[in-house]
């Protein structure tokens, strides 16, 4: 299931949008319909919403609080215009965003298809044909139109495809979705353990390379959850992922537990290994120029997860580590690897601020016996698309050996 743009605008076709719009719903995509003012002219706001099962919204100002203008743009898997007035090809040309489709065209990262319609001395204008160049140019994919009966008793290139057609192109441009039907739950952040009513155990975590996770495994099909322990709202916006919100290792062990049927499960999250023996109801007062805080263990989530894994489950671990005086952080990972007897152990060396923030990333995936399987460098996002590129790569292997 992919998330879905569709941009009218107000062309004499815009009722064949909405047969385009039933064809994305039938093949189970969820689609958010943005029509210009003037498309609303041709077909009303309340057919849109009754077929998408969501408000239309033309203006950047109809849901000003919900920041939908930069929203939908990241939102989207892919973008469609259909059908595209010779006035729109050109205020895209131009990047004006004065209503919602024009600012929405201006964040999205996805695919674009545009599918003009109009007459054919417009469609054949020097105006509009440096448009569609230009627009192209820039990676937008602009469909011919279909040549036959146009609006009046004339006929010419310049109709709008049929929906059907629309639709098959639209949907090629989604790509592989490998994970469509896989079911993943993704743990991103850092637990905090109570230790009063103000107080708290936490770490550094800001949970952004697990939300990378979750956003590649989506973006390849996936149904996923992300179980965030206290991570920026701000970096949830578009995720395309359920969210489940926890606070401490044991919410978070609950999260799993209860989701222990998913068939992948990634352990991103930097969970407390102590928690306080005792949270206290009030404030802890200071005591004298030390103090001793009992701690005890938390469970290991993620060995938990893999004594109870069931065939063709995959479960992804984490390591960040540094070196002592004992062993390298890579020895260390190994060893970790085999005693945590994941199917993939991502491990990362952290020094100083080193792997945390917004940083570039730099990881070695190990297997159960702590073997090398893939490295991945860059940013957050390319290494979260390289793990779950090695998810992919273990699932259909593991496919072929059953
Ligand atoms: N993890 C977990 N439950 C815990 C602690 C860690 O599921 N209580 C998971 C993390 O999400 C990560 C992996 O285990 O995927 C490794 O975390 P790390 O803290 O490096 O492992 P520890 O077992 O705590 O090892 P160490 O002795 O190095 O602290």
């Amino acid at each position: 299931m992919a998330r879905i743009v569709l941009g009218v605008t107000g062309g004499i076709a815009a009722y064949k949008s909405a047969l385009l719009l039933r064809l994305l719903l039938a093949e189970g995509h969820e689609v958010r319909v943005v029509p210009t003012a003037n498309a609303l002219r041709m077909v009303g706001a309340a057919t849109w919403e009754a077929l998408s099962g969501h408000t239309a919204h033309t203006s950047v100002f109809d849901d000003a609080t919900g920041a939908e203008h930069v929203g939908l743009g990241q939102w989207a898997e892919l973008m469609v215009v259909a059908p595209a007035t010779a006035n729109f090809l050109a205020r895209a040309a131009a990047g004006i965003a004065d209503d919602l489709l024009g600012t929405t065209l201006l964040v999205v990262t996805a695919p674009v298809l545009v599918v003009p319609a109009m007459h054919t001395e417009m469609w054949r204008n020097a105006a509009t044909r440096a448009n569609v160049e230009l627009l192209r140019s820039r990676g937008i994919h602009v469909m011919e139109p279909a040549v036959g009966r146009l609006t009046g008793p004339d006929s010419g290139p310049g109709r709008l495809p049929e929906p059907p057609e629309i639709a098959a192109v639209a949907l090629a441009l989604l790509g592989p979705r490998p994970l469509a039907g896989t079911r993943v739950v993704v743990s991103a952040g850092g637990t905090r353990e109570a230790i009063d009513p103000v107080r708290f155990i936490g770490n550094r975590s800001s949970g952004r390379q697990g939300i990378e996770i979750a956003r590649a495994a989506a973006a390849l099909g996936a149904e996923v959850e992300l179980v965030a322990a206290n991570v920026d709202d701000a970096l949830l916006v578009g995720l395309g992922a359920a969210i489940t919100r926890v606070e401490s290792a044991a919410q978070l062990a609950d999260r799993m537990v209860e989701r222990i049927d998913a068939d992948v499960l990634v352990m991103a999250a930097a969970v407390a290994d102590h928690r306080p023996v005792s949270v206290a109801g009030h404030k802890v007062k200071k005591a004298g120029d030390t103090t001793t805080l009992a701690l005890e263990q938390t469970p290991d989530i993620l060995a938990g997860l893999v004594a109870a894994r069931r065939s063709g489950q995959t479960i992804v671990g984490f390591a960040a580590e540094t070196g002592d005086a004992d062993a390298s952080a890579r020895t260390h990972a190994e060893a970790k690897a085999r005693r945590k007897g994941a199917d993939l152990l991502v491990f990362n060396e952290v020094s100083g601020s080193k792997g945390f923030g917004d940083v570039p990333n730099e990881v070695v995936m190990l297997d159960a016996a702590g073997g090398e399987v893939a490295r991945a460098a860059g940013s957050k996002a390319d290494v979260a698309r390289a793990v779950v590129g090695e998810v992919v790569r273990l699932r259909s292997a593991a496919r072929m050996t059953r």
